[in-house]
Parts: structure tokens; sequence; C-alpha cells
């Protein structure tokens, strides 16, 4: 699968768009806000440029992409405000994602967002803002060298840049699963390392010396890649699909075709990587678990229903481009409602959570 060219988040024109289906996200980026303040008030212990150049890899479409950078401004001004800094004149935000990722929608948004930043009366200041879109892999290079200051990516690089070779034994699975052998999460975590390696170095030779970068993904807490913390919801999945190969609509090759280009490290992995890759010291590390429906239980009639429902919504605006690619489009409403019965049932019985790694890096 040509990665590059398929992979995207479902555009905002869709029903069941990644803006409308990204709360969960949404909540992420709220958990990691205060690893992202003591970063940028770190970073500028000694004063701020008078242009600071951020960006934001894998930054999607919607709320969330304007979320991240608003919070990254006001996180320069506080810290300006508190140690009596002069503040940055400009700022320039760079929003990568792959090619296909629906920058229209990203573009609408921008000239309203800083117009807005120019007009901050009522928090008496005046920002400048100016923003460019990104089209490219992270696992490339995308800026000059040394031109940025800050780095900031969220549920993002546990996407791989391939589905790993040799995944032959992988029978009626999509990721690492319960029943799959050794073989299975060796190619996985093989290539999450050469992935991840890769990450760094580019962003090693993009981000200034001293330069900040923090990044939160899913992971998994514990070392056994065969748990249940590390991709059942992808066994869900499975199963969904398996129901319509029992209907006769789907053959079996087709799901042993397929496997998703996704890894969740165990916390332990993501360091030994950053360590051996040696361009960044490692200031933080965190990690925090997020149920699958994190909704505030005052904000909705919460039964299992419900939560299957909005677990299948969210899962479809993420993994909708892959699984149309390979299985077709006449198939997703019925993988999804197939998808939010086994999320229900699998609800009524166990606690479900993501697990999440926060690590704040700087540039050596
Ligand atoms: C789940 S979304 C997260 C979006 C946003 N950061 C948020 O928190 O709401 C993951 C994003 O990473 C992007 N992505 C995955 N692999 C990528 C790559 N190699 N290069 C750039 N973006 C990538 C996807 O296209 C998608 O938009």
């Amino acid at each position: 699968m040509d990665l590059l060219n398929v992979l995207h988040m479902n555009a905002t024109y869709r029903d069941c768009s990644y803006a409308n289906s990204s709360t969960l996200q949404k909540y992420v980026m709220f958990k990691s806000e205060k690893v992202l303040q003591d970063a940028i008030e770190d970073y500028g212990a000694n004063g701020f440029p008078e242009c600071f150049n951020l960006a934001d890899l894998g930054c999607s479409t919607g709320t969330n992409t304007f979320l991240f950078v608003a919070n990254t401004l006001d996180s320069v001004h506080k810290a300006c405000q508190k140690k009596n800094l002069k503040a940055p004149d400009e700022f320039q935000v760079f929003l990568n994602d792959l090619p296909n990722n629906d920058f229209n929608a990203v573009f609408k948004m921008a000239p309203p967002f800083c117009s807005k930043l120019e007009n901050e009366k009522d928090l008496q200041r005046s920002l400048k803002c100016f923003i460019c879109g990104v089209p490219g892999s992270f696992y490339t290079r995308l800026f000059p060298s040394k031109s940025l200051h800050f780095v900031h990516s969220s549920y993002s690089v546990h996407w791989l840049s391939q589905v790993p070779e040799k995944l032959v034994e992988n029978k009626g699975n999509i990721n690492i699963a319960r029943a799959s052998p050794p073989s299975v999460y060796e190619a996985y975590f093989n290539q999450f390392k050469r992935d991840f390696t890769t990450f760094l170095r580019m962003r090693s030779e993009e981000i200034i010396p001293d330069g900040r970068m923090v990044l939160t993904l899913l992971g998994r807490g514990v070392s056994d890649p065969n748990s249940e913390e590390c991709c059942y919801i992808h066994e869900l999945l499975a199963k969904s699909l398996q129901d319509l190969v029992a209907e006769g609509l789907l053959g079996e090759e087709d799901i042993n075709s397929f496997n998703l280009p996704f890894y969740t490290p165990f916390t332990d992995e993501l360091k030994t990587i950053i360590e051996s890759e040696s361009s960044f010291g490692i200031d933080k590390v965190e990690t925090f678990e997020v149920k699958w429906d994190m909704r505030d239980q005052d904000e909705i009639i919460k039964s299992k229903e419900n939560s299957g429902k909005f677990i299948a919504k969210t899962t479809r605006a993420v993994m909708e481009s892959l699984l149309a690619y390979h299985f077709g489009n006449t198939f997703m409403d019925k993988i999804f409602e197939r998808f939010a019965k086994h999320a229900t049932e699998h609800l009524s019985r166990e606690k479900s959570i993501y697990f999440n790694i926060l690590v704040s890096l700087t540039k050596k």
C-alpha cells in the first residue's frame, strides 16, 4: 500500500469527519498541556527569539489543529509574563501532514484564526502569526536545517511509514493480536525502530540546538506486546471484518492480506530508541490512561451502546481511508455497525483504556 498517498483522516465535508469525531484526541491534547507549557517555559528561560518558529507534525484538520497553535502561543506569552521577558513579535507556524490531508479546511480556518490573534484587546496583546501548510511524510526532511525552535506531534508517530514486510503468519489479524506469533511482533517492532530513528534523525537536523520537541503517542505500559493493552481495539475491528467473511461478503484472503501500519511501543522501547539515536536529551517521560469513551458522565446519557457507537465513530474517522482502499467503500457502513456492537459487548465485560506516552525532548 502506498501509505503516503492513501492515509488521511476523514475530510471535513464527510458525515463521519475527523473534525467532528476527534474529541478523544482533543482530550489527550488537554492532558498534555502542562508538559508543553513546561517545555516552552524552560526553552525561553533566557529569552525568546523575535520570530518563534514552531511545527505541528500530523496536524490533521479541524479545531484540534488550531487548538495546538493557540495553546503554544499562550504558553509562550505566559512564560514571558512570568519572567518579565520580551515576547516574540512574530510566530511562524508550520502545519504538516500527509498530502491527502484536508488542507483546504485547514487553510480556510487560518485567516480568521490569525486575525483574531491580532486583535485580542481583552488579553491586551496583538500577535502576528503566519501559517504555512507543509505536505509530506515526517519520515523525510520537511524543513531547512536549524530552522525550528519547537516541534510538537500528538497521536501521529505511532503510525508507521509502511506495513512491515513478512507478516504472512498473522492470519485473521490486522495488527499485533493476542494470538499473533512472535515473528509478527518482531516485524512490527523493527519497523517502528527504523521509522522512529529516522524521525529523530530528520528532526535533529531541522531543530536548532537547545530547541524542544514534545510528542504524545499511543503506547503500552507492559512489555508483553500480545497483551490486551496493546491493540485490542484492532482485534475488535478484525472481528468485525470476520463477520463479513461469515456472511460471504468478504473472503478470508481479504483479511489475511491486510495489516495496519500502526505500532504502540512499550515506554522502555521508546526511551531506548531515543537514547541510542542520541540527538535529543530526554527531559520528561509521562504516561497516562484515557478511557476508550472518555466523555464526561454528565455530558451524555452514557449507556454501553452509546459508548460503542462513539468508539466506532472515532475509529472510523481515523481508519476509514485505509479500510476503504483495501476492502472497498461499499463495506464501510457494515464494518462499523458490527464494530460498534463488538465494542459495546467488550465494554460490558472490561475496563478499556488507551495507554499514552508523553515525551519532552531537548535537541543537544
Ligand atoms: C489521529 S491524527 C492526529 C491529528 C492531530 N494531531 C490531533 O491530535 O487531533 C494522526 C495524523 O497523523 C498523520 N500522519 C500519519 N503518518 C504521517 C506521516 N508519516 N507524516 C505526516 N503525517 C502523518 C495522519 O495523516 C493524521 O492526520
